[in-house]
């Protein structure tokens, strides 16, 4: 028998309805191994930011549990976000503020002295945008916003990275020193990392294991070689594709 504090994620029967009546997950059982990067892809709709938000503690499910490392997160949300830092899918507001004064408004959220100083540096160092730091959000690009909300998650080094769709908007070398980034803090600091994604490549590139997410429930869950294997597909997109044309 395993232990639910084995994993860094663990959903038992995670159900979300919305009272639009639209169903967010259905019966959803999804399992992250601590240390490892965990993908799930999945369709439009198909429940992937529904089950991050419910994980990140944003969400209240209808029905199941879900632990991080352990921790209930309907009923202990305040623990579990110590474990965690999200990365929403559009990034929010704080317009006014200069991108420097939000990296160090988000940190102060988690740190003081010391480890607060430090971890402002990392992030300056990972966001990497010279003098722009020094202007106000509202002026920033997509892809200039999202960096910037990159670097604070990461510098923050939780346990457990929950990144929806990390380097949407991104251009082609920024994905790349994202992907890197993300790559290092796993293997360097060991956090685990859930991500979401529709990009095939970085998937193959960054994950351990990846779902296929389809109407709210998995249709598959591997490590990717298996996953062509057991499929027959050559990538990643190949496997995608046969998968979900085998329910229709
Ligand atoms: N706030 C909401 N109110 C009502 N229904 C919602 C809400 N958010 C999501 N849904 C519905 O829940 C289902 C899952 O949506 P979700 O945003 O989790 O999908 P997704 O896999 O993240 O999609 P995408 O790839 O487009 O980001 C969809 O049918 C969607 O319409
Ligand atoms: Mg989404």
């Amino acid at each position: 028998m395993s232990d639910i504090s084995e994993y860094a994620v663990l959903t038992k029967n995670l159900t979300k309805i919305y009272s639009s009546g639209s169903i967010g997950v259905k019966s959803l059982n999804l399992s992250v191994k601590s240390g490892e990067i965990y993908g799930l892809i999945g369709p439009n709709g198909s429940g992937k930011t529904t089950t991050l938000r419910i994980i990140a503690t944003l969400l209240k499910p209808t029905n199941g549990e879900v632990y991080v490392y352990g921790v209930d997160v309907v009923k202990n949300p305040l623990e579990a976000r110590k474990l965690m830092n999200y990365l929403p899918e559009e990034a929010g507001a704080y317009r006014d503020l200069t991108g420097l004064d939000f990296i160090k408004f988000m940190l102060s959220l988690r740190f003081t002295g010391r480890r607060l100083e430090e971890a402002i540096g990392e992030a300056i160092e990972i966001a990497d945008l010279g003098g722009d730091l020094k202007k106000p959000i509202r002026g920033y690009s997509k892809g200039m916003k999202r960096i910037l909300a990159l670097s604070t998650v990461l510098a923050s080094r939780p346990k457990l990275l929950v990144l929806d769709e990390p380097t949407i908007g991104l251009d082609v070398e920024r994905s790349i020193y994202v992907r890197n980034i993300i790559r290092r803090y796993n293997r360097e600091y060991g956090i685990t990392v859930l991500l979401s994604s529709h990009n095939m490549l970085e998937v193959e590139y960054l994950c351990n294991r990846v779902g296929i997410l389809y109407r709210g429930s998995l249709l598959i869950e591997g490590a990717i070689e298996e996953l062509k294997n057991r499929v027959g597909g050559v990538n990643l997109e190949e496997v995608f594709l046969k998968v979900k044309g085998e329910v229709h």
